[in-house]
């Protein structure tokens, strides 16, 4: 007698199922989502009929196996995983297509000491081979698969015995117990679910690289991010050399830290200061340009503000952001023609984050209103002076968080004058005698204070 297949219609974006096809997805609402696909042929086969012996115990008595973790070359990976890489879990690594998810995986197969296997349905071995010649090979416990039938790549994983697996990419991998398409949420989510076990099971770490959609998920449904144990993403401007690293989920560290790299013509390698790489050397100083004491992660950073404000050519004013929130722009512009007084609604204004670098630490917010105010009265800021505070709808300067780490950054680097609000004042109890800490409390004062 033929089984019968229950099938479903999934949506690709965010796993919702349903009977019958929908143009719009009633969960997530985007169009066009629907695929249909078989979900489990062995669902009649199971039972509430208690299977495991597994038993409870006092958590007291648990034994603590803890395993040590591995500790790679690569000291900005080990850092953002929160020390090294935990013996049995399962990380998702994401980004957009070219970003260089291959690139730094590949460096870490072939540049470790750890026996690691690097499974690729992307390229050929050959493809691979080239690209790792170019970064240059340390590692003889390097093994390269090509492979997408995950049978096949859990029967290698048996027979080699790897501490690492490196999966390029999930979206390309298919088993056959599920009927649909390579890449499609189901298969995807069955893989995934596979090599959950093999990893728990033999304590092997492993990465899984994970495309990512248009709005910046990693394709396929959140669910993928909740089955394993941390979620990396890699991020920058393609045009721009740098990268970031950040984790957004992590079971066995804080997702606070953040990893920067560059991308040169052998490989990423890593920035031990990026404060300095950030910000421009000038011998003359340039109106637009306003530098912020910028938290990213754990990390100071010095990151380098440039607005361009000038008279509306044509009819609406354009506001064009790079790296920024043009929503958060267009608040510190309305503030400063209300507080101070300019008539930006007639002019464009562009603003950009020097280095590719995407920010959302609020902090920026003074150094994003000096710039502008810089180039609208074509007046620069004195290149030894940098900001760290937020502005507030009435203009008021508000406190950012670890003011002290950030003026010792800024010292480090040579600053003379760190502007932040006047309610941060209390938590600076060490003055650092280098750098003058000016304290206000509203946007007027800064404008009195810079240009006064
Ligand atoms: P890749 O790792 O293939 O990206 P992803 O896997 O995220 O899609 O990296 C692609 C880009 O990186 C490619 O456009 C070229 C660049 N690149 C370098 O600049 N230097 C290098 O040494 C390598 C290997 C790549
Ligand atoms: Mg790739």
């Amino acid at each position: 007698m033929a089984t019968k297949v229950k099938k479903s219609f999934i949506c690709q974006n965010c796993g919702n199922h349903s009977p019958k096809w929908e143009g719009k997805c009633i969960s997530c609402g985007e169009w066009n989502t629907y695929v249909e696909e078989v979900i489990d042929k062995q669902q009649s086969k199971r039972s509430l009929t208690p299977q495991k012996k597994n038993h409870p115990n006092l958590i007291t008595e648990v034994k603590n196996q803890q395993l040590e973790r591995y500790k790679v070359r690569d000291q900005e990976l080990n850092r953002v995983l929160g020390g090294g890489i935990v013996p049995g879990s399962l990380i998702l690594f994401g980004g957009e297509p070219g970003i260089g998810k291959s690139t730094l995986m590949l460096q870490l197969a072939i540049k470790d000491t750890y026996k690691i296997l690097y499974v690729s349905g992307e390229e050929s071995d050959q493809q691979i081979k080239m690209r790792a010649d170019r970064i240059a090979i340390s590692n003889d416990n390097c093994f390269l698969l090509t492979e997408t039938f995950l049978p096949n790549i859990l029967h290698h994983i048996g027979k080699i015995e790897p501490q690492i697996v490196i999966i390029d990419s999930i979206q390309t991998l298919y088993t056959s117990i599920i009927e649909s398409s390579a890449g499609s949420i189901s298969q995807i989510r069955e893989c995934t679910s596979e090599l959950i076990k093999l990893a728990k099971a033999n304590h092997i770490s492993i990465f899984i690289i994970g495309h990512i959609t248009k709005d910046g998920n990693i394709a396929g449904p959140k669910v993928l991010e909740h089955m394993v144990d941390t979620v990396l993403h890699f991020e920058g401007d393609r045009n721009h050399v740098y990268r970031l690293l950040r984790t957004t989920k992590n079971r066995f560290g804080s997702t606070n830290e953040l990893g920067i790299y560059e991308m040169l013509s052998n490989g990423l390698r890593i920035v031990d200061n990026p404060s300095d790489i950030l910000i421009t050397d000038r011998e003359e100083d340039f109106s637009g340009i306003a530098i912020a004491a910028s938290i990213e992660g754990m990390r100071p950073l010095m990151i380098e503000i440039q607005a361009l404000v000038s008279s509306a050519a044509y009819g609406t004013p354009q506001r064009s952001t790079t790296g920024y929130d043009t929503k958060r722009l267009n608040m510190i512009l309305a503030v400063l023609e209300k507080k101070c007084g300019f008539k930006l609604g007639l002019k464009d204004v562009f603003l950009n984050v020097a280095g590719g670098l995407k920010v959302d630490d609020p902090s920026i917010d003074l150094s994003v209103a000096c710039a502008i105010l810089s180039s609208n009265e074509d007046i620069s800021i004195d290149s030894k002076t940098c900001f760290a505070a937020e502005i507030g709808l009435s203009g008021e300067i508000r406190s950012v968080n670890r003011v002290e780490q950030r003026i010792s950054e800024a010292a480090k680097l040579g600053f003379k004058n760190i502007i932040v609000s006047k309610y941060n004042e209390k938590n600076i109890s060490s003055l650092t005698p280098d750098i003058n800490v000016v304290a206000v409390k509203k946007i007027e004062e800064v404008f009195e204070y810079l240009f006064g």
